[in-house]
């Protein structure tokens, strides 16, 4: 039989990845593709499903031909994802009533108000362990509900959408969900996504009665919850199908769980911090659901089958990666590789702090109508001073949820390891060593998102047998320690924290 991997679908929120992994975690296909960004009014974001369903056969095809290799040497799929964004789907058509809302999106903010004015959120905190917020897929499956238009859905009265989401006719879904119901027609998802929804309850481990009413969301349009690696699997693409084999589809987790799960974060007091378009800095908490006092998620981190659903604390941080995107948007830099130099360049920011809120602030501050803010500007300042104040933004914000994690946790951090695309930055590294005064541990694989889902599928079917196989496969590819330029940092810090306050409450309706 020919040689054989494990491949992983990595759905993100700027583009779709497919990786082939070895047997040792080392990549031997990839490709990526891009979807469009969807902004109809501001603070909305919405990427259009079928588009997203066909950069996924497309990566899948790429990735398989550039390496040369037949899709009967895939032993399984795993799927990792964007998560908390959310489609609602025509299961007679198999295609979406509008466009995904994006988990950035800000169009539900007034109705989480409501639930505030109502004093639901220790009620919602308490079920699902997340600060009741617009980011979260609840309130975005019930905004879907109310304003899909009938018209395009050829249906003639509005009241037909919810008639039939009752009957199970419309089906929800977070990305995983709608994939692999692509991949495998079958509607499903895992745990760690489903617990991101507002709507699991993440102790009892079960879609919430009292949620889905306050929501009005029926149960019928909800698929069934598996553990993140599956024995049972998911199902498998088809035969007649675009790839024209039967591959079992068999792990999938939300993408920091994945990237969690990647870092062989395994046991209890383990974390990783994840650079993309946002940070998410994850501790396992082992099978104990740590409640937050200090502003954190309580998450489900990953589940195997046959065993405890496995817990987790998380710092959510909206905006790091794309702040960076900003830069460039702005004309201030032409590629982000360029941002290591131009902060090198000068010896500290002169004192300007850039807060990127542009979606609101996440953990540990929640507020919904904070916005982007640059303070301390002076005649003198240049693009260097900004640059490098978007780089200590980001290690600033991951020094907020640190200290929130030890405050909830009672762990000290020694080390923590990291992730994502800016890591890659040499410069940030050392940034965020010395301001959160921890090691930082950057490991050879950088995707640790697409493996941590090919590892969950691959466990499944029998691929790697042993978590301690996976821990092996884990090498570090370089180590950060606090140095010199670490002097004065709780001074910075504290300015930081002024310029976050001034950031707070800003928009209006
Ligand atoms: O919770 C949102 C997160 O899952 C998005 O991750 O990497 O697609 O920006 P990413």
């Amino acid at each position: 039989m020919a040689e054989q991997y494990v491949g992983a679908i990595d759905q993100g929120t700027t583009g779709t990845r497919f990786m082939v992994f070895d047997h040792s975690g080392q990549v031997v296909a990839n490709a990526y593709e891009k979807h469009e960004q969807i902004y109809p009014e501001p603070g909305w974001v919405e990427h259009d499903a079928l588009e997203i369903w066909r950069k996924t056969k497309l990566v899948i095809e790429e990735a398989l031909s550039n390496a040369d290799l037949g899709p009967d040497q895939l032993a399984a799929i795993g799927i990792t994802n964007q998560r908390e964004t959310t489609v609602l789907w025509d299961a007679e058509t198999g295609k979406p009533i509008h466009n995904a809302i994006v988990w950035q999106d800000r169009r539900t903010t007034d109705r989480v108000e409501t639930l505030r004015d109502e004093d639901k959120v220790e009620m919602i905190r308490g079920k699902t362990g997340l600060e009741a917020d617009a980011y979260f897929s609840a309130t975005k499956a019930e905004w879907l509900l109310d304003n899909s238009d009938p018209i395009k859905l050829q249906r003639s009265r509005p009241e037909d959408i919810r008639d039939r989401a009752a009957e199970g006719e419309i089906l929800f879904g977070t990305m995983d969900t709608w994939l692999i119901y692509k991949l495998t027609g079958n509607h499903i998802t895992d745990v760690t996504n489903a617990s991101r929804t507002m709507l699991y309850n993440i102790h009892e481990n079960d879609w919430d009665d009292e949620l889905l009413d306050e929501f009005d969301v029926h149960r019928e349009m909800l698929p069934e919850v598996r553990p993140s690696s599956d024995d049972d699997t998911y199902g498998s693409t088809s035969a007649s199908g675009f790839l024209n084999a039967e591959v079992p589809v068999a792990g999938a987790l939300g993408d920091q769980q994945a990237a969690l799960f990647g870092q062989t974060c395994f046991d209890e007091g383990d974390a990783k911090n994840t650079y993309g378009t946002g940070s998410f800095f994850l501790m396992n908490t082992g099978e104990e659901a740590v409640d937050s006092e200090h502003g954190l998620l309580t998450t489900i981190g990953f589940q195997r089958s046959g065993e405890p659903v496995q817990y987790a604390l998380e710092g959510s941080i909206f905006v790091t990666g794309a702040a960076i995107q900003w830069l460039e948007d702005v004309d201030l830099i032409d590629n982000p590789g360029q941002t290591e130099e131009l902060a090198r360049s000068v010896d500290s920011t002169d004192d300007v702090y850039l807060v990127p809120a542009f979606t609101g602030l996440g953990a540990p501050h929640w507020d919904q109508r904070a916005r982007g803010t640059i303070v301390g500007m002076t005649r003198g300042t240049r693009k260097e001073h900004i640059v490098r104040a978007t780089l200590e933004s980001i290690a600033f914000q991951t020094r907020d949820v640190a200290e929130a994690m030890e405050a909830d946790s009672g762990i000290e951090m020694q080390s923590l390891r990291v992730d994502g695309g800016a890591v890659k930055n040499n410069f940030l590294c050392q940034l965020q060593s010395n301001i959160i005064d921890s090691d930082i541990v950057r490991p050879q694989v950088d995707e640790t998102t697409a493996l941590g889902s090919a590892y969950a599928a691959g466990l499944a079917v029998g691929y790697w047998e042993t978590l301690d196989e996976l821990r092996d496969n884990w090498q570090v590819d370089r180590e950060f320690t606090p140095d010199d330029d670490a002097t004065g940092v709780d001074e910075r810090y504290g300015r930081w924290t002024e310029a976050v306050e001034r950031s707070k409450d800003w928009a209006r309706d």
